[in-house]
């Protein structure tokens, strides 16, 4: 499934930028390198980074990213 048909942006590639820290629709515009043409992907990418930063942060596993805690974010 395509977040954004306008530059070809996968939910699996937008997913593994998430895994690699890209948290926000700027520095995931900047990862995947376009400009916004329609705009009609940021909010179902911010419902992801949302979603992403949720299951983060309900995460016991023990395996946090450092700057990740339940209760904030410290960065
Ligand atoms: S769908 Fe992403 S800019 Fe159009």
């Amino acid at each position: 499934m395509y977040v954004c048909v306008c530059n070809a942006v996968s939910s699996s590639r937008l997913k593994q930028a998430l895994n690699e820290g890209k948290l926000t629709v700027g520095e995931l515009r900047q990862h995947f390198g376009f400009e916004s043409c329609c705009g009609k992907c940021t909010s179902c990418m911010r419902s992801l980074i949302n979603e992403h930063i949720q299951s983060t942060a309900n995460n016991t596993s023990g395996d946090l990213p450092c700057k990740v805690t339940k209760q904030s974010f410290s960065c």
